[in-house]
């Protein structure tokens, strides 16, 4: 668990890790290129372990030194097997790029998580429409494509980030044209498409609505430098903002964090960009966060809801907050209660009246996103918080208790 005595202040630099968001498809992308590819800024995190374990079971040599990860491509396996595939649920994203690298694959469907169901029609319907057969008899995912992946017109009833990665890995070297409607915008959409094109590939309107993709013969690997990840960043500035801090962020993509500005601005915080920094500088006490809404991007990204619901909490007003992205996605609320935050959950909306103060508590992680809300939330109580769950924690952040200590709080794992 995660020990924190607050309440803290927060100064200093702190460089921030590459997208897990983006190294998971990009390690799809990597089984799929023929020869070697080299993620430059891969971030250390459990989740990029467990997808690491996926390529090798497939028969891909991985090296690890430090954050450049080699993946020599190899595939002699098409199964994924139910341990690895319960470890993670975004395996989900190999799917597209083991059938077009091998005509096949095999998986068990991935379990719900703890963001409520996660349901994979879109994937299932999409890949179908190109072509590929798939089972789904007793939990698993039995998929071919004799005929090869043929390229075709989709549209996705919903802006699917993992559908809309899994269309384009498998269309990339299909027969024909692809054609996705509606596809997701998120930027590590862009990230994986200059990876595939620089591989060979031809992509084209990543982080747009429409994306085309003409199917090549074969990819060869190449080299890459993972995305800087927008929702690690969002993160260390609500911790800044609740601890009335003044941080600079290094290697930030600040184009990415655009969406995600307004609660900071309008609760006083002064936020500067310039090149790849960021620096926010936080009002004592915190003015109000108003009205947040969840939405795919270019919206309010739902994984910056929790950090910024900690925010709310010590925030000077009452906040709404309307998560249209996941069904359970409020977990972090429970733990937030504990330490004295004034939260009313209604299904997808929750009120958040701010209060003077916070103080420590014993709580548990739920989640990623809310672990790390809870830790936030820590930084700001009155007295000793200690977190639990943080192996959800360390599915997506390299070394968050680090990288506060290093901002000057009185934090550890322990
Ligand atoms: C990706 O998940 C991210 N994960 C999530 O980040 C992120 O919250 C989410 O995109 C939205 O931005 C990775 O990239 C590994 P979706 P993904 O498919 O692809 C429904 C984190 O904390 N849906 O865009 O699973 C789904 O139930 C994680 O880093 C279907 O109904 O998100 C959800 O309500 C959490 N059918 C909504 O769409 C489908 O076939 C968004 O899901 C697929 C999705």
């Amino acid at each position: 668990m995660i020990m924190i005595d607050g309440p803290a202040e927060l100064g200093g630099e702190l460089a921030i890790q590459g997208a897990k968001n983006s190294t998971l498809p990009l390690l799809a992308a990597a089984l799929l290129c023929k020869g070697q590819t080299v993620l430059h800024n891969c971030p250390n995190l459990s989740d990029v372990d467990t997808a690491v374990r996926i390529l090798e079971h497939l028969g891909c040599r991985c090296r690890r030194e430090g954050h450049d990860l080699t993946v020599d491509s190899g595939m002699n396996d098409c199964e994924i097997p139910e341990e690895l595939m319960r470890g993670m649920r975004s395996s989900i994203v190999f799917l597209g790029a083991m059938i077009a690298r091998c005509g096949r694959a095999r998986l068990c469907s991935p379990g719900g998580c703890e963001l409520g169901p996660r349901p994979i029609d879109l994937h299932l319907s999409s890949l179908r429409r190109l072509g590929v057969e798939i089972d789904e008899s007793g939990g698993w995912l039995t998929c071919q494509a004799p005929e090869g992946v043929q390229g075709a017109y989709v549209s996705l009833s919903f802006p699917s980030v993992g559908a809309t990665e899994n269309l384009i890995l498998a269309a990339v070297c299909g027969k024909g044209t692809t054609i996705i409607a509606n596809a997701a915008r998120e930027p590590e959409i862009c990230d994986l498409a200059e990876y595939l094109n620089r591989c060979g590939g031809r992509v084209y309107g990543a982080g747009e609505s429409c994306v085309i993709i003409d199917g090549v013969k074969e990819l060869f690997g190449s080299e890459h430098r993972v995305m800087p990840d927008r929702i690690a960043t969002v993160t260390y500035m609500a911790a800044a903002a609740v601890t009335g801090g003044n941080i600079t962020l290094r290697d930030v993509d600040n184009a990415h964090i655009l969406p995600m500005l307004s609660p900071f601005e309008e609760a006083g915080c002064e936020v500067r960009q310039l090149g790849g920094s960021l620096n926010i500088m936080a009002p004592r006490p915190l003015g109000a966060v108003k009205h947040i809404r969840t939405m795919p991007y270019p919206g309010f990204p739902t994984d910056a809801q929790p950090p910024v619901m900690a925010m709310a909490a010590v925030g000077q007003g009452t906040s709404v907050f309307v998560e249209n992205i996941f069904e359970s996605r409020y977990r972090h609320a429970e733990g937030l209660q504990r330490m004295g935050a004034k939260i009313k959950v209604e299904g997808k909306v929750a009120v958040i009246e701010g209060v003077e103060r916070l103080t420590g508590a014993s709580v548990e992680a739920a989640d990623l996103r809310g672990g790390a809300a809870l830790v936030v939330a820590g930084l700001a109580a009155q007295g000793r918080t200690l977190v639990g769950g943080t192996e959800y924690i360390c599915r997506g952040y390299e070394n968050l208790a680090g990288g506060l200590a290093d901002l000057g709080a009185r934090i550890r794992e322990v």
